[in-house]
């Protein structure tokens, strides 16, 4: 059985690490758009490199919890596909080996003169003057609001191979990585794992109100018992 796990900052956010959404609005006490966008990193690049610099720092201070676990133990006995929305290598650390980033990495940096020149961060600081190989200041390889979405494409060619979507801890809301689910077959079986109310972008899915530490270990052995 092919799954497709697609994972917003719900799965991790039993690890330490903050959802967007939350009811004040705010990122880590910012607006989006003076952190998350082309322009403010055009305008402030020092506070946007300092603002990945702290989301860095905490990434690599959590650890996997219990969902990033059983999603990576599911491919002893599944072919699993993750698509993941977050940033954080949670599910790289928990083992996972199949996993597209559809929003950039935080471990990453990329070239400003080319974006096809990414680069590993070593350590949890990119700074100003941090110049890639042609010479050029290096940016977080992250997809602001507003920038194409170049892994979309891949992302949608496994919705519409896979035979089962588990969603988990998205409150789908930005797009085009809530239109996934529209690619996925009519037939296809959709779990989705959040204790939100989240919008039902197709009927008869399957939503569990549960934290993802509780519902993803308990689905995942559900499915293994079928395999
Ligand atoms: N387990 C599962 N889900 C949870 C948990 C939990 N313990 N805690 C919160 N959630 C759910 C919330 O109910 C919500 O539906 O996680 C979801 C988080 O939603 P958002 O904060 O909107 O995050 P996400 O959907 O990943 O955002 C998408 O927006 O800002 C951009 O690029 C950023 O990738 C991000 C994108």
């Amino acid at each position: 059985m092919r799954i497709l796990v697609f994972t917003g900052a719900g799965v991790s956010a039993e690890s330490g690490l903050r959802t967007f959404r939350a009811a004040d609005g705010l990122w880590e006490e910012h607006r989006i758009e003076e952190v998350a966008t082309p322009e403010a990193f055009q305008r402030d690049p020092a506070l946007v490199l300092r603002f990945y610099n702290e989301r860095r720092a905490q990434v690599i201070a959590a650890q996997p919890n219990a969902a990033h676990t059983a999603i990576a133990e599911m491919e002893q006995r599944l072919h699993v596909d993750v698509v993941t929305q977050n940033i954080d290598d949670l599910h790289e650390r928990a083992g996972s080996t199949h996993v597209l980033h559809l929003h950039g990495e935080i471990k990453m940096a990329r070239s400003t003169a080319d974006q096809q020149v990414v680069v590993p961060i070593n350590g949890p600081s990119l700074d100003l003057g941090d110049k890639c190989p042609l010479g050029s200041q290096l940016r977080p390889h992250i997809v602001w609001f507003g920038e194409a979405v170049p892994m979309m494409d891949r992302a949608m060619e496994l919705a519409m191979r896979c035979e089962r979507l588990i969603v988990v801890g998205t409150s789908l809301n930005v797009y085009p990585a809530a239109g996934l689910l529209h690619y996925v077959p009519n037939n296809v079986p959709i779990h989705l794992i959040d204790p939100g109310d989240v919008p039902m972008l197709r009927s008869g899915i399957d939503h569990r109100k549960q934290k993802a530490s509780e519902g993803v270990p308990l689905l995942a052995s559900e499915l293994l018992k079928l395999a």
